[in-house]
């Protein structure tokens, strides 16, 4: 069951059951079909003579042809005991092809669920090659993302309605192993869901004080399995983080360090980190940005928005592995006593910057959130930051940029990635491009002087925090973490929850 908690209430939006049974005895308002290409007649042969003729006479018209991503909707047919009935392509079916289109068709079955008004649906998934857990979970994935709405602004909140959605299978012994499965891909999607919502959130009530608050929730909910450790401005200071107060000084908003520590029910060697921008608005500070550059740019805490997700994730989940998760959570903004272009400030690892934009901050707080979770000895360190336009420039909406000084992290990563769906693409951490963050004044600086490679030079600068040895990645999430348009069938606008199945899928697997 997906629960969503707001101001107290608990809502419920979508129940998820597997049973054995047959679409015809569903009783169900909407049955969903899945397709495969060139396969709609075997997936029509229980229907009657007649409505078969009908059906193969629409597809002909339709031309639906069990492509992936298409859909044919037939209401009111006799013979069925539904209003209606659809149709949702597949495509080929190949192992990886064959898990976007499942998670696609489970998000175009929510979306017609919707238009039609239908509480109660079925998906018939009686074949074998669907029933499996591991490739049936992305249809879950898929329904259980389009199911999301953001609607704390709006004057009719709450007012949720339940959809029902069965998916049913040819033998009992295949629905009960769905439902282990339904189970973890709802606890898995309750963490995407706050990752969504906090970037959603307007920057005026997701301040750094609002993250640390989340962390501490999370930790409250966990069982006694997470801690959260909140620093205050002072502390930060005496732990000499130059960089990241240097952003933090021209807000009025105080800045909160957040520290999360998952411990395993069992002993560990692995310490997993994982670190978030948490930039809770960026105006660009003195270096302002352009009215239209500022507009979104309360997602710049999406990084943090997808440590606190999966952090969620693990009280449920319970991982073998330590993991840390860290926030240098900070507004930047522009006032008296920001900081100026050309200032030098002293970072955690003793190293000085000259801050020649104060545009390019979030590689200042990255830069002492990854010095700080180095003294937990962290086996792996990934970073998350809406960091860079440039990625976008390079990679559009749809893909985050992914950078790392070790090849089996890369590898480990984008698998997971490309599993879940979240697309990430290896930039090169090109070493000659290094130079080009050489300061006059100070051991490094935080901008070049080109318009060229600003998604490189950004990781090159984080990779002057991260000793060699320590494996770290660097997914620069400026694209994905936060979408002007639609993209597909489980994505709405706004915020994504990009990282969450990644960071889960990479813990759960280590
Ligand atoms: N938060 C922005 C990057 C960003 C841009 C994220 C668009 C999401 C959407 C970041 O702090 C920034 O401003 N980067 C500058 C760096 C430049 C000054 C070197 C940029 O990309 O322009
Ligand atoms: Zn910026
Ligand atoms: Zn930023």
């Amino acid at each position: 069951m997906t629960k969503r908690r707001r101001k107290g209430k608990v809502l419920v939006t979508m129940i998820i059951t597997a049973t054995k049974g047959t679409p015809s005895t569903a009783g169900v308002e909407l049955v969903v079909y899945l397709v495969s290409k060139d396969k709609f007649l075997p997936v029509i042969k229980d229907f009657s003579d007649h409505n078969r003729q009908t059906l193969e006479r629409l597809a002909k018209t339709q031309e639906f042809a069990g492509e992936a991503g298409k859909a044919m909707l037939c209401s009111g047919m006799g013979g069925i005991r539904a209003d209606h009935v659809l149709f949702i392509g597949l495509g080929e079916k190949k192992k990886e092809a064959l898990r976007a289109a499942l998670r696609e068709a489970g998000g175009i079955a929510v979306q017609y669920a919707r238009r039609l008004g239908a509480r109660t649906v079925a998906v018939d998934v009686r074949a074998r090659e669907l029933a499996l857990p591991n490739v049936l979970n992305a249809c879950v994935q898929g329904a259980l993302l389009a199911n999301y709405a953001f609607d704390v602004y709006k004057k009719d909140n709450g007012k949720k309605v339940v959809l029902q959605t069965d998916f049913l299978f040819a033998d009992g012994r295949m629905a009960q192993n769905a439902r282990r499965m339904i189970k973890e891909e709802e606890a898995i999607n309750a963490g995407v869901t706050v990752a969504r919502d906090l970037v959603n959130v307007p920057a005026h009530d997701m301040t750094p004080e609002r993250l640390a608050q989340v962390a501490q929730e999370i930790a409250k909910n966990s069982g006694g399995t997470i801690k959260a450790k909140i620093l205050q401005r002072a502390e930060c200071e005496k732990l000499g983080m130059g960089a990241y107060l240097a952003v933090a000084q021209g807000a009025q908003r105080e800045p909160k360090f957040i520290h999360l520590t998952y411990v395993p029910p069992r002993n560990s060697k692995k310490v997993l980190a994982m670190v978030g921008k948490g930039v809770t608005f960026d105006s660009g500070g003195l270096s302002l940005k352009p009215a239209d550059g500022m507009m979104t740019m309360k997602c710049d805490m999406a990084g943090a928005a997808a440590v606190l997700g999966a952090f969620t994730v693990f009280s449920d989940l319970k991982p073998a592995v330590h993991v840390h998760g860290v926030i240098a959570a900070t507004e930047n903004m522009p006032s008296g006593g920001a900081i100026r272009p050309g200032d030098v400030v002293k970072s955690m690892n003793g190293k000085t910057i000259e801050i020649l934009n104060t545009d390019a901050e979030g590689r200042l707080t990255l830069a002492d959130a990854l010095t700080y979770v180095l003294k937990e000895k962290p086996t792996a360190i990934v970073d998350l930051a809406t960091l860079t336009g440039a990625c976008m420039v390079a990679l559009g909406e749809e893909v985050a940029g992914i950078m790392s000084n070790s090849s089996v992290l890369a590898k480990t990563l984008q698998t997971v990635a490309r599993k879940e769906g979240e697309e990430m693409w290896e930039l090169p951490l090109f070493g000659r491009y290094a130079e080009l963050l050489k300061s006059d004044i100070a051991d490094i600086k935080n901008i070049t002087s080109t318009r060229y490679g600003g998604t490189l030079t950004a990781g090159l600068f984080l990779q002057e925090f991260v000793p060699s040895a320590t494996p770290w990645a660097h997914l620069d999430i400026a694209g994905p973490a936060f979408i002007e348009r639609p993209v597909g069938a489980c994505f709405q606008k706004g915020g994504t929850g990009y990282g969450v199945r990644t960071l889960v899928g990479w813990v759960m697997g280590a």
